[in-house]
């Protein structure tokens, strides 16, 4: 992430000096477009929040209890998503379904679907409330990502949930989702000399 934005940069302005130069203007040799400025550590770190849901590698310190989840819950959440999270003016229910998976209709909640915990913590820190995501403070996204999982019937009315825990939790669907193992949706990583992408076909 943090190479890739310099390198975004760095093309940019080559970019641009090579405008100028095919366009005829003269450019001493320690001359530089004043364009733009170097990006900080601290700003890509506001971008570079991604989780490895598998192992929460890359998810942040900080911790939060169902108790602070319920709160933040009623402020943030339950105008869109109702009371317990039992399904509201915008969106079904979060609660419930487990087990729900082989049967028709299937219920598809956080509880039920996810196979890694970690999941809730990542999509609900990058994405809600959706009226104004990243917004909350990381103890706040581990406060209701323990409440969500607490109603859900997963993890107890005491637990202290943080990177270590949602990664050690074992989802009730994590064995139930099937590799897709046709040869044509296996991305293979090829920079020179590729065979045609339908070669194995
Ligand atoms: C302004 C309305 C609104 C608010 C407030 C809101 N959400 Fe959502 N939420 C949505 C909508 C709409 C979706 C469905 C988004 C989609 O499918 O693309 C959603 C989806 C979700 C999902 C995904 C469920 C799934 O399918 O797996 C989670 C988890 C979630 N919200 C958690 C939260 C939490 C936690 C809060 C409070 C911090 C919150 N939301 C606040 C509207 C809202």
């Amino acid at each position: 992430m943090h190479n890739l934005a310099k390198t975004i940069i760095a093309v940019t302005a080559a970019g641009i000096l090579g405008a100028c130069a095919t366009s005829g203007t003269q450019k001493s040799a320690t001359e530089v477009p004043k364009l733009g400025k170097p990006i900080s550590e601290q700003t890509v770190a506001l971008w570079n929040i991604d989780v490895r849901t598998k192992d929460g590698v890359g998810l942040p310190g900080g911790s939060g209890t169902v108790a602070q989840g319920k709160a933040v819950y009623e402020k943030q959440c339950a105008s869109c998503h109702g009371p317990d999270a039992k399904g509201g003016p915008v969106f079904g229910t979060m609660v419930g379904g487990i087990g729900s998976m082989t049967q028709s209709p299937r219920i598809l909640t956080p509880g039920s679907m996810y196979p890694y915990a970690a999941i809730l913590f990542d999509y609900t820190r990058r994405a809600m409330p959706m009226n104004a995501p990243q917004s909350m403070t990381n103890n706040e996204v581990y406060a209701v990502t323990a409440y969500i999982y607490n109603l859900n019937g997963l993890i107890p009315n005491d637990a202290v949930v943080d990177a270590k825990y949602l990664a050690a939790m074992k989802m009730p669907n994590r064995d139930a989702f099937i590799q897709d193992t046709r040869p044509d949706v296996k991305a293979e990583r090829c920079m020179s000399n590729c065979k045609p992408v339908n070669s194995k076909l």
